[in-house]
């Protein structure tokens, strides 16, 4: 198979990738080792940034994330029993949609598949070669036939455990990470919704964020122990957990069946830069952050637009200036990010062996931001995502 962009990964950044080169009509490969039903069965954060609303809307992915989605205008910060709403659209002017990831990939794939996109799902045995020269993947497909892909430039989209990126020599890159004593015990539960908008609620018992998903179905996670085993909670310890964490003031979360349990870990990650030779990483091959605040997809739905201008201008002109700066141009973004997740965790999240004095300067943070107009907007425009422009 010759193509121009070869590209490892089906989830949301491989996709919007492909779907953005397709337009342009350059031509493109995506291989994925995951089933297409698994991705989509997938549970994933639900919070896209205006910015990703508008791609997927004005590249004409879909416009169901604007007919099915929520449009939030705010959230609550909520702590010492007490609720503060950040109003976004009075701070900064913008929103947020609620709108599954799984939503975003089912939108995707079906575009991908009406346009004809070449799209292969449950390969085996992937292996990439010749990443400083003209790249090469090999793969066996789903009915046991073996291809190479030769292209013009190679992109991991290929997940946290990128294969892509294991393949970048040690000498070539740096890597940041960051470990958190804590982690996400997630739920998905039968019930109607507790509030309209998302409930970040920091309490002595430790974090809880209430979400949502439909009328009858919400999300909701509390702050755990890493090692969490979710064999042990059942509904009543489940439900006795977020009751202690939010209920109080007038409060009462909506209880009922829990459909879905699981632990979501915790960890920064940076992997830079985000080329090497004609491989570019995109998404979390390149960069993890944790979930408080939701930037994962936001993120890598953003370094898909860079990398896609620098694809899009090599290949109309033959400059090479959009590719060689995507690196910079994505990682300005990636770190705030970073900061603004490792901050939100920070303000919210208890950590174990907090003393005294932690817990009431923390409390002075959190006072600090919902009675400033400054320190509201500061949070409204990192969780609504910062402008994009060509800082470069
Ligand atoms: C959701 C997940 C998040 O990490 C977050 O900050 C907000 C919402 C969610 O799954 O709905």
């Amino acid at each position: 198979i010759t193509t121009q962009v070869a590209i490892m990964g089906a989830g949301p950044a491989g996709l919007m990738l492909s779907h953005l080169l397709a337009k342009q009509g350059i031509e493109s490969v995506v291989v994925e080792i995951r089933s297409r039903k698994e991705i989509q069965e997938t549970v994933r954060a639900g919070i896209l940034e205006h910015g990703t609303v508008n791609l997927l809307v004005d590249s004409g992915v879909s416009d169901r994330v604007l007919r099915e989605g929520d449009r939030h205008d705010g959230i609550e910060l909520r702590f010492n029993g007490e609720s503060h709403r950040i109003d976004f659209k009075d701070l900064v002017g913008e929103s947020v949609w609620l709108y599954p990831q799984t939503d975003v990939f089912a939108d995707l794939a079906a575009r991908r598949e009406t346009d004809g996109g070449d799209v292969r799902y449950s390969v085996t045995d992937t292996t990439v070669h010749d990443l400083e020269g003209k790249p090469k993947v090999w793969f066996t497909d789903a009915d046991g036939q073996e291809f190479e892909i030769q292209s013009d430039f190679l992109v991991g989209a290929d997940g946290s455990r990128s294969h892509c990126r294991r393949q970048v020599p040690e000498t070539a890159r740096t890597q940041y990470f960051h470990e958190y004593p804590f982690a996400w015990f997630g739920i998905l539960a039968e019930a109607p919704r507790s509030a309209d908008e998302l409930i970040y609620a920091n309490s002595q018992h430790g974090f809880a964020l209430i979400s949502q998903r439909t009328e009858t179905v919400q999300r909701m996670y509390f702050q755990c122990d890493p090692k969490e085993n979710v064999a042990e909670w059942d509904d009543e310890r489940i439900w006795s957990e977020f009751r202690k964490r939010v209920n109080g003031n007038g409060f009462e979360l909506k209880e009922g069946p829990v459909l879905e349990k699981m632990v979501l870990p915790f960890r920064s990650f940076v992997h830079t830069p985000m080329r090497h030779g004609n491989l570019f990483l995109a998404g979390d091959a390149a960069h993890t952050v944790p979930p408080t605040g939701a930037k994962g997809l936001n993120l890598a739905i953003h370094d898909v637009k860079m990398l896609f201008e620098g694809l899009d201008s090599f290949y109309a002109t033959g400059s090479t200036a959009l590719l060689d700066s995507y690196s910079d141009r994505a990682l300005d973004r990636v770190w705030k990010a970073q900061h603004f997740s490792y901050w939100m965790t920070s303000m919210l999240h208890t950590v174990p062996g907090a003393d005294d004095f932690d817990r009431a300067r923390q409390l002075g943070e959190l006072h600090s931001v919902v009675s400033s107009k400054h320190g509201m907007a500061y949070l409204a425009e990192s969780y609504t995502g910062w402008p994009t422009g060509n800082q470069f």
